[in-house]
């Protein structure tokens, strides 16, 4: 994974319906008639499970990949009632995996899950975006880069394969509810994630580290003078092609 690459990743969390790939259409027909985007930037897609492998086939060697947003933790097959594993979302043409977003963590997801997640996915060729973030009152009581840190060595390991792993940072606060943080305080904590992310994988080169909460069309503009952020994983702005185009096309004009 080039250090350089930049990333839009659309998360639709629990949204779409088979006719909702004419909003991909619609980014796709963008981002394949922008020579210099195609160059340096990747298009993700995490649409519900249900609509992977049509989504997948239909953008079979086009500009948008397709990624799931969540795998059950253990195993490829096993009696766990309403579970997908790594192996099946893969089975059916995705390519990235988000790992360890805040609605799951809320709902039970642990560091040890989520590392087995994260093998598990890797296991079975997949990118994996892994999701940390502090929430309101770390932030308050000055435990960001405690509560990240933790989030990050209790997951990853030497033995991943760095270029296969990517970490969007979105801190808790900010998902859905239209806050983002201040630019400086955004550069400082992607730098400290970019520090032991190189300390744990023992690499010069960092792997890619997005951010994610409420970006939008307008505020990407705050986002765009940073450049150590490799992309971003964008929630209620990916569910409508105007938006999630707006937001490509106003971070690098
Ligand atoms: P948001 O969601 O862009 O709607 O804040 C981001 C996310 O949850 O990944």
């Amino acid at each position: 994974m080039a250090n350089n690459m930049k990333y839009f990743i659309g998360n639709w969390k629990m949204f779409g319906v088979s006719k909702s790939i004419s909003i991909l259409s619609k980014i796709n027909k963008f981002v394949k008639s922008d020579k210099k985007f195609n160059k340096k930037y990747r298009t993700v897609i995490t649409p519900p499970n249900t609509l992977i492998e049509s989504y997948a086939k239909f953008f079979l060697n086009q500009k948008i990949s397709i990624g799931a947003q969540n795998c059950y933790h253990k195993d490829n097959y096993g009696a766990n009632t309403g579970s997908v594993s790594a192996l099946m979302i893969k089975n059916v043409g995705a390519q990235y995996m988000i790992v360890g977003h805040s609605d799951n963590r809320t709902e039970g997801d642990t560091d040890a899950m989520l590392k087995s997640k994260v093998e598990n996915s890797l296991n079975n060729k997949l990118k994996v975006i892994l999701c940390v973030g502090e929430n309101k009152i770390d932030k308050k009581k000055n435990r960001t880069f405690k509560v990240l840190k933790k989030q990050i060595v209790n997951v990853l390991e030497k033995k991943f394969n760095y270029k296969d792993v990517i970490i969007a940072y979105e801190p808790i606060w900010s998902i859905g509810t239209g806050k983002i943080p201040e630019p400086k305080d955004l550069l400082k904590t992607t730098i400290f994630i970019k520090k032991i992310l190189k300390n744990i994988f023992k690499t010069s080169n960092s792997p890619a580290v997005l951010y994610g909460g409420s970006v939008d069309g307008t505020n990407i503009s705050q986002f765009k003078r940073i450049n150590e952020i490799d992309g971003f994983l964008i929630g209620g702005a990916s569910k409508s092609d105007k938006k999630f185009i707006d937001i490509i096309k106003n971070y690098y004009k």
